[in-house]
């Protein structure tokens, strides 16, 4: 059978679990809207809410945090006349695509995942099925677009491999070459931005401290308290990049430099070869507040007008229908399940 050729598309989520941090808008939104002028067929960005409640959600704020993660993704660039930008759960191809590969996965495969290992921790037996079944509807949400290529952090590395196993064996068992084997995009410095707290934790939403995460919609006050608050080492920075190994979380702070100003984290170092923290935490803050603070006067704008926000999902959600109920339909066929 000949390889059809895929289109270049793009497909990428994010969890309406908690407000957006740095980590997220560095790690992804950022480069989603960048990607939109790189010339892919289609960009696709999910509100992934079906993935949300794969742990404890109190209904009121899953629907708040859905709108601010939408009005995050629009303030930061994403244009729905360009993209195609919505939530999971108003397209019901999602859930059915993901009990297909509920059915292609294997139980080993699962046991792999170590976002799930550290998520449950000792505790496995108590999370929901959902959680342990993430991957295979993260693996859905891509494929039902025959996405080809998926912006991600580092943390979301091994989700996309296995997307492509699942894929692999699809068209294996079945025969096929109908499911593309999806590249994750993983590029740039800040690809894994850490906790200001400890440079070897990630940043995250579910972080213990506020003081850890700067939250996109943190004033500017608090940027630059947590900026200037931020855990490093006495050294001032070194000549040269490779003096920043062993020292977490001095390069973290480089990192998130190189990524807010487009730059390098070895175009930093040059021009801030010997500078004191005293001298970087403050430019660095300021850097941030500029960048952040467009995005979250545009965020609390966007909330402030619901109705809008959910028109927008909606439209954007019939427009994703329009390419992942044919693929859907073509899968049914192929499995053999009559219509
Ligand atoms: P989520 O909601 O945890 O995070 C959304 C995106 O932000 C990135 N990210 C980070 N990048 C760098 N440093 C950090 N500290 C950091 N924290 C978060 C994540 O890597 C991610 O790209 N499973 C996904 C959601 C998902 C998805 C998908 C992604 C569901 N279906 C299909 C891509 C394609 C998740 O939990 O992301």
């Amino acid at each position: 059978m000949t390889a059809p050729q895929f289109t270049p598309r793009v497909f990428s989520g994010i969890k309406p679990s908690g407000g957006l941090t740095l980590g997220n808008y560095l790690g992804a939104i950022k480069r989603w809207s960048d990607m939109q002028d790189d010339g892919y067929d289609s960009t696709i960005y999910c509100v992934v809410d079906l993935h949300a409640i794969t742990v404890w959600q109190d209904p009121a704020d899953l629907r708040d945090a859905t709108y601010e993660v939408a009005a995050g993704l629009l303030a930061s660039g994403i244009d729905p006349s360009r993209s195609i930008l919505f939530n999971q759960s108003q397209v019901p191809e999602h859930a059915e695509l993901g009990w297909i590969f509920n059915c292609v996965a294997r139980v080993g495969w699962m046991n792999r995942m170590t976002q799930f290992k550290e998520k449950a921790g000792k505790n496995a037996e108590k999370q929901s099925l959902g959680l342990y079944a993430y991957p295979s509807l993260m693996a859905a949400d891509i494929l039902l677009y025959h996405a080809t290529h998926v912006p991600v952090g580092e943390d979301q590395k091994q989700h996309v491999e296995l997307t492509r196993d699942i894929a692999q064996k699809f068209n294996n068992d079945y025969g096929v070459d109908f499911f593309p084997l999806t590249e994750p995009v993983i590029e740039g410095p800040a690809m894994r931005v850490m906790n200001l707290r400890d440079g070897t934790k990630k940043m995250s939403k579910s972080g213990e401290s506020d003081m850890e995460r700067i939250n996109m919609l943190d004033d500017a006050d608090t940027i630059s308290k947590k900026f200037k608050k931020a855990r490093t080492d006495p050294e001032p920075l070194p000549e040269t990049l490779e003096g920043l190994k062993d020292r977490p979380e001095a390069r973290n702070l480089v990192d998130i430099y190189a990524a807010l100003s487009d730059t390098t984290p070895e175009a930093v170092i040059t021009e801030n070869a010997g500078a004191g923290w005293g001298q970087f935490k403050p430019a660095l803050a300021d850097l941030a507040v500029a960048k952040l603070g467009p995005i979250s006067d545009e965020m609390r704008r966007l909330m402030d007008d619901k109705a809008e926000i959910e028109r927008l999902l909606r439209t954007g959600s019939d427009k994703a229908r329009e390419i992942a109920s044919p693929i859907l339909r073509r899968t049914y066929e192929i499995v053999g399940l009559v219509r």
